[in-house]
């Protein structure tokens, strides 16, 4: 394990005005995202959606890493493999290594193995996405637990491991409940760090805003979004942490920009930035609908969302 490389990646992942595109939909995911355009999910539909992101004139001013599905990892965009493509353009290939929410001993089984492979494949950080529903507490420690073994497997290999606890925005519940939750899923988080001996200035973590559940009838404002989230961060993360990258997690791409502007607003001692899958595509993906004489407009979009999600980042605490 080489500290100063892991320090090295993080730094960069979070690097002011550019955050992480979540491009890693598993197959499930890809082919429901493609099916409401109305276009089949198969391989070669998979890259032409996700070329047409990855593409996109412009975005390296955006973003600093991409995360890649293990389909997309080995597939090839102008001949040459995606992780080497995006590199080309000053891009960090990232990959996907849980195997799903219900999933955790299948996805850790063979884990170490798995990581070296990526790796020779070109990926140079790593995600875990940890899901929990507001009112499962019970699976709280198990899934803390698989984030930590898995972030330890990933710093051995100088890998970056992106931490996301999702505490799903599903349900009814309110600001406070999710707040709650979502203490609750941190502090647990790092204290199997802790445990594992994770070394936190090589991690990233990405968590949930704390929002009101998508039925709850008290939609919080993207101001008390703001409040609630910094001050469960400031007691629950530890400052050593490089950077916070939030997930979308189904808010519609003006929210996921409003509400990090106004995190970006009271600000804190990490870089506050974005991973984000849905809000940054969900525009991009209904225009391009499948067709390549819609390629240019899409990206364009796709390029104007990036650049507005990227300029709250700039904002000054106040
Ligand atoms: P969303 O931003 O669509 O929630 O996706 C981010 C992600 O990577 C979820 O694991």
């Amino acid at each position: 394990m080489h500290l100063i490389i892991l320090k090295q990646t993080a730094k960069a992942l979070v690097a002011p005005g550019k955050g992480i595109l979540a491009a890693d939909e598993s197959t499930k995911t890809i082919q429901k995202r493609l099916e409401k355009i109305g276009v089949e999910s198969t391989p070669e539909t998979n890259l032409a959606y996700r070329r047409m992101l990855f593409t996109t004139p412009g975005i390296e001013q955006f973003l600093s890493g991409v995360i890649l599905y293990d389909e997309t990892i080995r597939q090839l965009i102008n001949g040459m493999p995606v992780p080497k493509y995006l590199e080309n353009r000053g891009i960090i290939p990232g990959i996907k290594v849980d195997k799903g929410a219900d999933k955790i001993a299948e996805g850790l089984d063979g884990l170490q193995n798995r990581l070296t492979e990526y790796k020779n494949l070109g990926a140079k950080f790593a995600k875990w996405r940890a899901v929990i529903k507001v009112g499962e507490d019970a699976y709280i420690e198990e899934n803390a637990e698989a984030l930590a073994r898995y972030a330890g497997l990933c710093q051995e290999q100088d890998i970056v491991p992106i931490v996301e606890p999702e505490v799903l925005m599903d349900g009814s519940h309110d600001l406070a409940k999710c707040k709650e939750v979502t203490s609750k899923v941190l502090q647990a988080v790092f204290a199997k760090l802790k445990e594992q001996g994770v070394l936190l200035e090589g991690m990233i973590l990405k968590p949930n805003m704390v929002i009101s559940g998508k039925e709850s009838n008290m939609k919080a404002s993207a101001q008390e979004i703001a409040e609630a989230t910094i001050e469960v961060f400031k007691t629950m993360v530890p400052v050593e942490v490089p950077g916070i990258v939030f997930l979308s997690g189904g808010q519609t791409p003006d929210e996921a920009t409003e509400n990090l502007k106004a995190i970006n607003e009271i600000g804190g001692p990490w870089q506050l930035s974005y991973s984000y899958g849905r809000a940054l595509q969900e525009e991009a993906l209904k225009i391009w609908s499948g067709k390549d004489e819609n390629v240019a407009a899409a990206q364009q979009t796709f390029l104007d969302r990036c650049k507005k999600v990227s300029a709250t980042r700039s904002v000054r605490p106040g």
